[in-house]
């Protein structure tokens, strides 16, 4: 593997990604542990502040990736001189989820189907990397 500059933006993307899909992981154990890990006041404290962090954050985190991915995009091309075909795709849901969070974020009444898409998009969009990184 060749470990350039390009690749560890690469690498940063898939990072940013894990953050932002914590979002719906700390929700989910909250939902079927949380009355258990209350019993644990300490732990349940310290497994809600890292909850609140990963909620707060998210937007923060989605466009963080985005902007890593340009950063990858523009070393990339520079030292390779072409785009990267299975590497536009993967971009493209990126793009497409980062559009998504911010109408989701800023509309005043959004469809209900809108999380349900922005969820499924998080799932698209570790297979288009897989494909990209390891095809
Ligand atoms: C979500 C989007 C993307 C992610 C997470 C990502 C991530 C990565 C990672 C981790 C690598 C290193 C793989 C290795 O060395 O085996 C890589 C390689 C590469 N990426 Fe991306 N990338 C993305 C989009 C793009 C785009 C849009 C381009 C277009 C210029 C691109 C161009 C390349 C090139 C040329 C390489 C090295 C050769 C290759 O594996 O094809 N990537 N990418
Ligand atoms: C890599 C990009 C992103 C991924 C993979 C992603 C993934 C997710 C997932 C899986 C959820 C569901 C959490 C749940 O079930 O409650 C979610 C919720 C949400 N996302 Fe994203 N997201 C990304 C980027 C963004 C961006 C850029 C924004 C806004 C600027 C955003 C705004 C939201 C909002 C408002 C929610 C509703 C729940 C909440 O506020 O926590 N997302 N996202």
């Amino acid at each position: 593997m060749d470990v350039g500059v390009g690749v560890v933006f690469g690498v940063l993307v898939i990072l940013l990604y894990i953050m932002t899909i914590l979002n719906y992981v700390v929700k989910a154990i909250n939902r079927t542990f949380g009355t258990r890990m209350k019993t644990n006041a300490k732990a349940y404290k310290a497994f809600t502040n890292c909850m609140r962090f990963i909620v707060k954050n998210h937007r923060l985190f989605g466009m963080a990736s985005f902007v890593f991915l340009i950063i990858h995009v523009f070393i990339q091309y520079s030292d390779y001189g072409y785009i990267s075909q299975t590497g536009a795709v993967a971009a493209s849901v990126l793009l497409v989820q980062v559009g998504l969070g911010i109408y989701g974020s800023k509309a005043k009444k959004k469809p209900k189907s809108w999380l349900y898409i922005h969820r499924a998009v998080a799932v698209l969009l570790p297979l288009a990397i897989a494909i990209h990184v390891l095809g």
